[in-house]
């Protein structure tokens, strides 16, 4: 699975034959501009999920549920999964969280949504955790993460991605589960991975996460090619012959006649 944002990226993601694209809220960050995925709207993810699915032809495309679209109550969830169904196009939700969870996902499972958990660093909670931290490093806080995984499965979640956990912890979730993990900065034992768009293709210019592997640089080959462009314009290198027209016959404009240049 892999993040995408938008109609091209999605084509690109689709045509690559990745299963999965995950509209995640890390656009936030990434489109938008925002320091934590927080300010995202569920108006943003329903017009972004929309495009990715019109870019899409067979991968399963899942939207993230934003901050505080499902947390205050499971009427609040229901409609507002049900907008990313309906208005975005997406197969299923993706929310944050475990115990706390439960029921909602219990809920959004028996209206007929495919939800996907989130365990381990759940971005959206980033100012309780205190930071973008590894989780699940204490006895007690694997114990919750591997609880909170059998509960979300239980309560009928189709799959759970695992954020900065310990790969070990992260081997001990998957072998407990039925339901796939997919992880992120989780370990090569998670059934699936899950990385985000730029930093896998290297549009970020500045900041890579560790767990990310940069495929390609993208960022730093767009910034040539409009340093060079821009440059081309500078110095009337740009358009050539090959990007202009011309008039087919002579124009009288009456001041000024407009000709065709020789052949
Ligand atoms: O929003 C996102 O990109 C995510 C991934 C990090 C899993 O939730």
């Amino acid at each position: 699975m892999v993040t995408a944002y938008d109609y091209t990226s999605a084509l690109l993601a689709d045509r690559a034959g990745i299963p999965m694209i995950l509209v995640g809220d890390s656009m936030a960050q990434t489109m938008l501009g925002f320091e934590d995925t927080l300010p995202v709207t569920v108006d943003d993810m329903v017009r972004h999920t929309a495009a990715v699915v019109r870019g899409t032809r067979r991968a399963f495309v899942v939207a993230d549920m934003p901050f505080m679209s499902y947390q205050a109550s499971t009427s609040d969830a229901l409609r507002n999964a049900g907008r990313l169904l309906k208005e975005g196009g997406a197969q299923a939700v993706k929310l944050e969280g475990g115990a706390v969870v439960v029921e909602t996902v219990k809920a959004l499972v028996a209206a007929g949504v495919a939800v996907m958990g989130h365990l381990g660093l759940t971005p959206q909670s980033v100012h309780q955790l205190g930071g973008y931290g590894v989780q699940g490093r204490t006895v007690e806080a694997a114990r919750t993460l591997l609880d909170e995984a059998q509960a979300l499965e239980k309560a009928g979640a189709f799959a759970i991605v695992l954020e900065l956990v310990p790969s070990e912890l992260a081997r001990e979730v998957t072998d407990a589960l039925t339901i796939p993990t997919i992880g992120i900065g989780a370990g090569p034992a998670c059934d699936g991975q899950v990385q985000v768009w730029h930093d896998l293709l290297g549009l970020s210019l500045d900041f890579t996460p560790r767990h990310a592997a940069k495929y390609a640089e993208v960022g730093a080959t767009m910034l040539d090619a409009l340093e060079r462009w821009a440059e081309d314009v500078r110095q009337g290198r740009f358009p050539t012959e090959a990007q202009t027209s011309h008039v087919r016959e002579p124009l009288d404009l009456g001041s000024k006649v407009l000709t065709p240049p020789a052949e």
